[in-house]
């Protein structure tokens, strides 16, 4: 039995020294059946080496507003490359590779309209102020192998300043972009959180660190009789008043403006929420606020974990690629995998840990867990 894997692994390291050969690959391009798997590997090497020229015709497309240009109906180069100051022969290959990738559809000669892929990202809400923000994410990765060394200052550390502590998010210009930003997605995050969870029994749900109040915009809608409470920074609550009046919730929303690194959480609800708040943070960071989040709640409450998480054992292609590095990049937060946040919920006391798969994982996944009857004092000493 024990010599099995060793055998299979043996097997397979034969294997990946031939497919690295170039003879090999010379040899299965030639071979009916492996000459299809050859040129469906190398195109997806070619996508991997050109990814970074597609993001960047895809921020062009965005900033010059071209997706806009046709949502009315199709559009000649020229008439395009008059309204985006761009030299007609330039806007032809950008248009060409907004249909190459897939975005654009080409209607004649000198003609360009939307895709059904690029009228899509229309509706997608935050995608278009996500793509504009990747400009700090391309910058801090210019140079990879530094970026991956560490010890370099990134702009996206700079965009989301309470990384540096709480102290460092206080200018109400700077909070408001980033909000801005959060509260546009959010919609996304909350269409599959509230997928994923069921309210229908909660008396008082607190959203910490929830921004402007998207997340409780949405959860009030759903749940008409719930009442809510806002955690967030000082300078944030600034701006959440406009949103929740705005969502008719001004009524319903308890505010409690504070930083949960300093302060206690306010007690009363039954349900705590961490939507895309944990990734943010390095572990002792999650553990002194789940640790807080356990002493808030009353026996039998619950917490809701919502945020990207890793794939783990099972690497992912949007988690652990982009996530992993954009929350690299801010520095101190980290992508997680389910079990590791089950496992951080575990240790600051909570039981009846539930994982769920998002529906998208790239929007989000869910952990859900309880608060055991027992006091919390007993269990942790605090
Ligand atoms: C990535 S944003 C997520 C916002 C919102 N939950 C969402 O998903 O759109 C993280 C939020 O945590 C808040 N935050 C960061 N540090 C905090 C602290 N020490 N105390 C309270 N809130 C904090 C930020 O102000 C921000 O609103």
């Amino acid at each position: 039995m024990t010599a099995l894997p060793a055998v299979r692994s043996t097997w397979r390291d034969w294997l990946l020294r031939r497919v690295a050969s170039r003879s090999f690959q010379v040899w299965a391009a030639g071979v009916p059946g492996l000459r299809w798997i050859a040129r469906s590997e190398g195109a997806a090497l070619f996508d991997l080496t050109a990814g970074f020229v597609n993001s960047q015709v895809l921020v062009a497309l965005v900033e010059l507003r071209v997706l806009h240009l046709l949502q009315d109906g199709p559009s000649s180069v020229r008439h395009l490359a008059g309204l985006c100051a761009v030299p007609v022969e330039r806007m032809q290959v950008i248009l060409q590779a907004g249909a190459g990738l897939g975005l654009l559809k080409r209607q004649g000669d000198d003609r360009f309209g939307l895709s059904l892929r690029g009228a899509s990202m229309l509706g997608v809400p935050g995608l278009e102020a996500m793509i504009r923000h990747h400009r700090a994410l391309y910058a801090d990765l210019a140079d990879p192998v530094a970026f991956l060394r560490g010890g370099q200052e990134t702009q996206l550390a700079r965009f989301w300043p309470y990384v540096f502590g709480a102290a460092g998010a206080v200018d109400p210009a700077v909070v408001g972009t980033y909000s801005e930003l959060m509260a546009e997605s959010q919609i996304l995050v909350a269409e599959d959180t509230l997928r994923l969870v069921d309210l229908s029994r909660v008396r008082r749900l607190l959203d910490v660190g929830g921004g402007t109040g998207a997340f409780l915009a949405a959860v009030g809608a759903a749940y008409p009789g719930l009442s809510l409470g806002l955690f967030d920074l000082p300078a944030v609550m600034e701006k959440a008043g406009e949103r929740l009046a705005r969502a008719g919730l001004t009524d319903r929303v308890t505010l409690h403006p504070g930083s949960f690194r300093d302060a206690p959480l306010p007690p009363g609800a039954d349900v705590i929420s961490l939507i895309r708040v944990l990734f943010d943070h390095d572990d002792s960071t999650v553990t002194h606020l789940l640790s807080k989040a356990l002493v808030a709640l009353p026996p039998g409450g619950r917490v809701i974990v919502s945020e990207p998480m890793s794939g783990g054992a099972r690497p992912e292609r949007s988690t652990d690629v982009y996530f992993a590095i954009y929350t690299m990049a801010m520095q101190t937060g980290r992508t997680r995998p389910a079990v590791e946040i089950a496992g951080l919920l575990r240790r600051a006391g909570f039981e009846n840990i539930t994982q769920a798969k998002g529906y998208r994982p790239f929007v989000t996944s869910v952990v859900w867990a309880e608060r055991p009857n027992m006091p919390a004092q007993s269990r942790l000493g605090v």
